[in-house]
């Protein structure tokens, strides 16, 4: 890795506006998983939210409890505008590295991808660490090898099990049926509890 994908590599994206990977709108896959959730209160983060559609679409659908943190300031000066009449929906500015809490759900949309590869253990380490007990992470990983140099870092879903099982107990890591067109065939969805003690 010969560039840092650090705060100023990605707001300068969000102000140059070189945001390939903003769908538009909510995740299908998310969206559908989300549907299912039938407790309102459960404490929600979404690390490098971007655009957080996602959020707007918990908020919808009367989620209380909604925490979203991405590097970019732009970005964050940018959502906590549009969320500012929504007190459900909490916009932090920051380094998930870094963030401290407690959380029952952490989804997962082309932020994993987003990092450096080297970073995947800590990644999956924090995620646990954030997680409360029986706590879930659950959201779309690629499941293919991109042939660009990244972001977006791919892998593989047998990668990705050996990695997350570490940490996790993987409820399911499927490929995913109703990603959006352009990603189609290319992504897995991921379900994973939090463990109840490092493996
Ligand atoms: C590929 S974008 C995806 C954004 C959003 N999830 C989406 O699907 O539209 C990756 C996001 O992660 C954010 N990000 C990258 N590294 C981060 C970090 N260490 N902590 C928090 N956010 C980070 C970036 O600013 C960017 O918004």
């Amino acid at each position: 890795m010969n560039i840092a994908l650090d705060q100023k590599f990605w707001n300068d994206r969000y102000e140059a506006g070189t945001t390939g990977w903003d769908l538009g709108k909510v995740s299908e896959p998310i969206a559908a998983y989300i549907d299912q959730l039938e407790d309102k209160h459960l404490r929600i983060l979404i690390p490098g939210c971007g655009n957080a559609y996602e959020a707007a679409y918990l908020a919808e659908k009367g989620f209380q409890d909604i925490t979203l943190i991405d590097i970019a300031p732009k970005l964050a000066q940018d959502i906590s505008e549009r969320f500012a009449q929504l007190p459900q929906i909490r916009v932090l500015h920051g380094d998930f590295f870094l963030h401290e809490g407690q959380y029952d759900l952490i989804l997962e949309q082309t932020f994993f991808c987003a990092i450096d590869p080297a970073l995947r253990p800590v990644y999956v380490g924090k995620m646990h660490d954030l997680l409360a007990p029986g706590g879930k992470l659950a959201g779309v990983l690629f499941d293919t090898e991109f042939s660009n140099p990244g972001p977006p870092f791919g892998g593989k879903s047998s990668e990705y099990a050996v990695l997350f099982q570490k940490h996790f107990d993987l409820r399911t890591l499927t490929p995913c049926y109703n990603s959006a067109k352009p990603r189609a065939g290319n992504e897995a969805f991921i379900i994973a509890e939090k463990a109840s003690n490092y493996k």
